[in-house]
């Protein structure tokens, strides 16, 4: 079987489901991919702290070692950031690697520079959990839903909000307390002021806009509001008067002359809306489109294994495209023999 290396720049929440994965489900993975699949090298920026689940993996300080080394065919960015982060996945596209990346505010900021320069040097540049962790809506709204006219896009696209406003519904708790829980569960961003002040869920709405109405469409484009400002006062009320408040993204497709509506902003839902149900970390986006109707998408928002998920899958079909060109999802040359059993066994 053909061995493909990857090189992780990060290892830290997203960095170590990607590693848990690609360790527990070896077997599918590769079957899927129809190539061996290991993680060669990974950035950190503290190598001394101790990793105890990590300790087959190894791990630098040297961005070089990862980005120059010829045997490293993926580079798989899940280091978050801007400007570090931008530079290396330029250099590994000029190398000729091709390039996972989870980084939503990277992509909201420079992604046409990043997919014109994955186009000049004819790279793959996937980014499925750039959006919604481990919900396949990039995907969909990539290739399963092309035919479309999309109308509108409707989602809960943050999952430290979803479950701060949550637990706040629910259990009447304290606001700082349970943003304090989401940071120590992976959730919430390095700086979490991007979840709470709605900056993270309009990154991803730009990006799901960008492809949806293939259009450019950047932050300053999305009128943005977060939660912070929401008091327990405000969720009591809601609940008088039948609803629940969520952080919604909102993107309408309004017709060619008025052109798109974009906004991020608490809302009052029904408690009879299906996006009223969802909770927690989950995250959910209703997609119209005016041939398919209505569809929606639900699943974890963030988490290690979750947003690993993604990643990983991401990277097999990178290897896939790699080997079996247009043909990618079709072609296996692979099998697993699993015995099967029959329904009147
Ligand atoms: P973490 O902070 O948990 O991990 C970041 C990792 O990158 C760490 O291993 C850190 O090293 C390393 N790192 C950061 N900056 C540098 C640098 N300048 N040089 C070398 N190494 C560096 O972040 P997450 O895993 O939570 O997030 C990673 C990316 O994935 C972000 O872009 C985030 O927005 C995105 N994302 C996160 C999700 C989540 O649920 N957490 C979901 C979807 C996307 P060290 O370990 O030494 O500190
Ligand atoms: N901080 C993000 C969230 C991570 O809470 O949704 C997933 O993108």
């Amino acid at each position: 079987m053909k061995k493909v290396s990857i090189g992780l720049l990060g290892m830290g929440t997203v960095g170590s489901g990607v590693a848990a994965i690609l360790r527990n489900n070896s077997l599918d993975i590769n079957t899927r991919a129809a190539a061996e699949i290991t993680i060669k090298k990974a950035l950190v920026r503290d190598i001394g702290k101790k990793r105890p689940d990590l300790e087959n993996i190894l791990l630098t300080d040297q961005p070089d070692e990862i980005l120059n080394d010829p045997e490293i065919e993926i580079v798989v960015e899940v280091m978050g950031g801007i400007d570090q982060s931008r530079d290396y996945i330029l250099r590994a596209l000029k190398n000729g690697k091709h390039v996972v990346t989870a980084n939503k505010d990277l992509l909201a900021l420079h992604g046409p520079e990043l997919f014109a320069t994955a186009q000049e040097y004819q790279k793959d540049l996937y980014f499925e959990a750039s959006v919604a962790g481990g919900i396949p809506i990039i995907s969909a709204i990539r290739q399963s839903l092309t035919a479309n006219r999309i109308t509108s896009i409707l989602g809960i696209i943050n999952g430290t909000t979803n479950y701060i406003l949550t637990a706040m519904t629910g259990q009447g708790r304290k606001f700082e307390d349970v943003l304090a829980e989401a940071q120590e569960l992976g959730y919430a961003e390095a700086d979490p002021t991007s979840d709470v002040e709605g900056l993270d869920a309009a990154r991803k709405l730009a990006i799901l806009s960008s492809l949806a109405f293939n259009s450019r469409i950047g932050i300053k484009d999305v009128y943005v509001e977060g939660i912070s400002r929401i008091t327990p006062e405000d969720i009591v009320y809601a609940d008088e008067l039948g609803c629940v408040i969520k952080l919604l993204a909102i993107a309408k497709n309004l017709d060619d002359q008025s052109g798109i509506e974009l906004r991020v902003h608490p809302a009052l839902l029904p408690k009879s809306h299906p996006l009223a149900n969802v909770a927690g970390v989950f995250n959910a986006v209703y997609v119209t489109g005016d041939a398919v109707g209505e569809t929606m998408f639900y699943g974890k928002g963030a988490g290690s294994l979750p947003t690993g998920s993604a990643v990983v899958s991401d990277i097999i079909q990178v290897v896939r495209n790699t080997n079996f060109g247009a043909n990618a999802m079709l072609v296996h040359d692979h099998y697993r023999n699993f015995p099967i059993k029959s329904s009147a066994d």
